[in-house]
């Protein structure tokens, strides 16, 4: 038996599958959401017979797409995508997102980026009226990265923020180290009144490699419920 969470996340990743049809290529996401999404492709491949390629957003989901027997191929290869369906840590009514809670924004927002239509699977609970009670997920370069968390810092303090305060990601005692080999700072702002700006220009400091903010790249949120019901937002 499900708990409530897996349930609402289960049914969410089984709908949004009804979304994949033969021959697409799929980017497949990361994360606890995205992996009942992977185990209901592979069961679809496995079972019915579909023929997709997918397209993982991190190590992780490379190799789980693997395990369910789903055809892997990487983003170079695949080019561009038709579907892409991922997890988030929030979403608001308009669709904008915080993703990177579990680390891979980077290769989430290329592949994203890369496909024709960006499907969000989630739990009702990751919904909110206004993005950043979730902290920001910002992946940053290993070289000064203490130097670009203080430009950050002042940075905030003139944008439209509650919080300013942002800590090293660890693993254990050392640094977290992403898939590309990065550091991630996670920004507890709070409340994020301007989303846009703010990571336009996250994006233009020396340093920051690429923020945990998708402003107009997702297309629609499948939302699970704890009692299996499943609505969509787009
Ligand atoms: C991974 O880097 C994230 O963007 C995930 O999509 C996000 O953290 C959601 O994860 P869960 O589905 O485990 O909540």
């Amino acid at each position: 038996e499900l708990s409530p969470i897996d349930k609402a996340k289960f049914v969410a990743a089984k709908r949004a599958a009804d979304f994949v049809e033969d021959g697409m290529r799929v980017g497949l996401g990361t994360g606890s959401t995205a992996a009942w999404l992977v185990r209901s492709l592979g069961e679809m491949v496995r079972e019915e017979g579909l023929k997709i390629r997918g397209v993982p957003t991190s190590t992780r989901t490379a190799q789980l797409a693997r395990e369910v027997g789903i055809e892997v191929i990487s983003l170079d290869e695949a080019r561009w995508l038709d579907l892409t369906i991922d997890g988030a840590d929030e979403f608001d009514a308009d669709l904008n997102l915080i993703k990177g809670g579990g680390g891979a924004l980077l290769q989430e927002k290329i592949v994203a980026t890369a496909s024709d239509r960006m499907i969000v699977i989630a739990d009702i609970g990751k919904q909110v009226e206004t993005l950043g009670a979730f902290p920001l997920p910002v992946e940053v370069i290993p070289f000064g990265w203490r130097t670009t968390q203080a430009l950050i810092e002042e940075m905030l303090i003139s944008m439209d923020v509650l919080g300013r305060s942002t800590t090293l990601r660890m693993n254990g005692d050392r640094p977290y180290v992403t898939d590309e080999g990065n550091h991630i700072l996670d920004l507890h702002l709070k409340r994020i009144g301007n989303g846009r700006q703010l990571a336009l220009v996250l994006n233009q400091m020396p340093g920051v490699v690429e923020n945990g903010l998708f402003i107009d790249i997702c297309d629609m949120v499948v939302v699970g419920y704890g009692d299996g019901r499943v609505e969509i937002r787009d």
